[in-house]
């Protein structure tokens, strides 16, 4: 079985409902100032909830007629087929004839799922030895070479390897405070291989209480053996000689006939499988580094927030399902609102890595020009996903938003309740008030905007003269409409940050699904990877 099973042509412009959408689209929608006034016009309803997470999209450019061509041209790409497809280990990964099984990672860990037995219980087993050896370590048994208690912790990985957990590791970072007679444990990260990223790491760690963790798939990453090998020979200089490093030194990967060729013991070497994607494998042993800062119970409900996610995913009805809806709207902005770019815009700063982390996982799914079937895509596929902090890029690049020449839909993301560990902070309310309010305001503005008009009338009343304010009226005025969702979570725990990164995982399954393409290999890169190693041999 595999991906275009159900599907004969890849191509979505073969279906009804694309031409359906088409046609919408040339007769234009009304401005969202007045799709937001006529709730009449507005698909009923405007939001969707489920495990925490609520997504308003009141303010996508969208009406009835819109949403129920979106919803029957998912019936008709066979979007359901496919993820029951992928849940059950279909190799949907076409061209390296793999499965994509990282919802089996998150899998409940009592039941077996569609995935079945074998794999459920390689899944289990890796995640009991990645738990222990968090424990061990934040409870202070893992001693170095000389007998010391190891304190940090240095991922060295990049891309999938880096990403995620580094992403995870500052969401959550307030729970890693240690108990009561446990070392402090602080986990680092370093993907570049500029010599000052791990210099500025490493000079102000103890040899004899550092745990180095070379996080890599293949385990043939230069990037990463080049920072590896610079590690290890920091340890040898620190005093641990290269025969004694093994307490030093963890490595995670599913090649571990590298990892061992290169020397890593056994027992410090955690796996994981073809089917786990890069970028999809926080959920796999590639969580260590997060499960050595936040601990495992943390860990395993961070795992069971993303497989809440997978539930509501397999279940949910269409129009009430989350990463269908925000797929589909995606769609409709690319597709047919022609919007090649998508920003991703969250409030909370412990979210501040959460763009780039989606960023690679969107772009490096969905950067594709060839179907499934091997034929050319003439429809755009992955949008350019960019963001960062909301509140950071008000004061940067929101202006554009606002009055710029492109129209870029954004996807808010922000959090309902207080931070829990800032509850003791005098301050924390009124900054929790201050941050969700620029969210909505800006929601707000970018929707409406405001028309000369409005502009003008406001000029006046702040005291300019009739001439003075027609001088201004043009630069003052705001064209708005520009789409944008909000995700709302409901609070900032570990089990919420696994449902949003299993939302944004099956966002970009839904788009894939529809364009018809394959989100699962990444040949893309591999062209600048040859020519490095061709440079390398040339100049050798
Ligand atoms: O170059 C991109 C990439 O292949 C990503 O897909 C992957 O996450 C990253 O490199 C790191 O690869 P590895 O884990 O094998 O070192």
């Amino acid at each position: 079985m595999n991906a275009t099973a159900h599907r004969p042509v890849s191509n979505p412009t073969a279906l009804p409902a694309w031409g359906a959408l088409q046609a919408l689209a040339n007769q234009g929608l009304p401005h969202l100032r007045d799709l937001l006034a006529n709730p009449d016009q507005r698909p009923a309803p405007v939001a969707a909830d489920g495990t925490g997470i609520r997504l308003d999209f009141a303010r996508q450019a969208v009406n009835s007629a819109v949403m129920s061509q979106l919803l029957a041209l998912a019936q008709q790409a066979g979007v359901a087929q496919q993820r029951d497809a992928m849940f059950a280990g279909a190799h949907i990964n076409t061209t390296e004839d793999r499965a994509v099984l990282h919802v089996a990672l998150r899998g409940a860990p009592d039941t077996v799922g569609p995935w079945g037995a074998a794999v459920h219980a390689d899944v289990q087993s890796e995640l009991a030895r990645v738990c222990a050896f968090a424990d061990a370590l934040r409870g202070g048994q893992l001693k170095g070479h000389t007998g010391e208690t190891l304190t940090d912790v240095v991922n060295i990985g990049i891309g999938g390897s880096d990403l995620g957990p580094r992403m995870a590791t500052e969401a959550l970072g307030h729970l890693a405070a240690p108990s009561a007679g446990t070392p402090d444990v602080t986990v680092h990260y370093v993907s570049n291989p500029d010599a000052w990223a791990l210099h500025s790491v490493l000079r102000r760690l103890n040899p004899a209480r550092t745990l180095v963790v070379v996080s890599s798939k293949t385990f043939t990453t230069q990037e990463t053996l080049t920072n590896a090998a610079s590690a290890r020979r920091w340890l040898a200089d620190g005093g641990i000689a290269t025969e004694h490093q093994g307490k030093h030194l963890v490595a995670i990967t599913a090649s571990p006939q590298r990892s061992a060729a290169a020397g890593y013991l056994p027992e410090h070497t955690f796996t994981f499988w073809d089917w786990v994607g890069g970028r999809y494998s926080v959920w796999s042993a590639l969580g260590l580094p997060l499960a050595l800062a936040i601990g495992s119970t943390a860990f395993r409900e961070f795992l069971a927030g993303g497989h809440a996610m997978d539930e509501h995913f397999r279940t949910a009805p269409p129009a009430s399902n989350l990463p269908v809806l925000l797929g589909l709207l995606g769609v409709w902005n690319r597709n047919f609102l022609g919007c090649p770019t998508q920003l991703l815009s969250t409030y909370p700063s412990r979210l501040a890595r959460f763009a780039p982390f989606v960023q690679q996982m969107d772009m490096e799914s969905n950067g594709k020009r060839t179907h499934l079937d091997g034929t050319a895509c003439d429809v755009a596929t992955g949008p350019i996903v960019w963001g960062g902090l909301g509140i950071d890029g008000q004061h940067a690049y929101f202006q554009l938003l606002h009055q710029g020449q492109h129209r870029v839909p954004v996807e808010f993301v922000g959090v309902e309740s207080e931070d829990v560990a800032l509850a003791d902070l005098p301050f924390a309310a009124e900054h929790h008030r201050v941050v969700n309010l620029n969210l909505r305001a800006q929601a707000e503005a970018l929707a409406k905007g405001r028309g000369e008009a409005d502009t003008l009338a406001s000029l006046l009343a702040s005291g300019l003269t009739e001439s003075q304010a027609q001088a201004l009226v043009a630069h003052r005025s705001f064209p708005g409409n520009v789409p944008n969702s909000t995700l709302w979570v409901d609070a900032l725990t570990p089990s919420r940050l696994g449902a949003l990164i299993a939302l944004y995982e099956h966002k970009v399954f839904v788009q894939a699904a529809i364009w018809g393409i394959n989100a699962y290999d990444q040949w893309g890169v591999e062209l600048g990877k040859t020519m490095a190693q061709a440079m390398e041999k040339a100049t050798a």
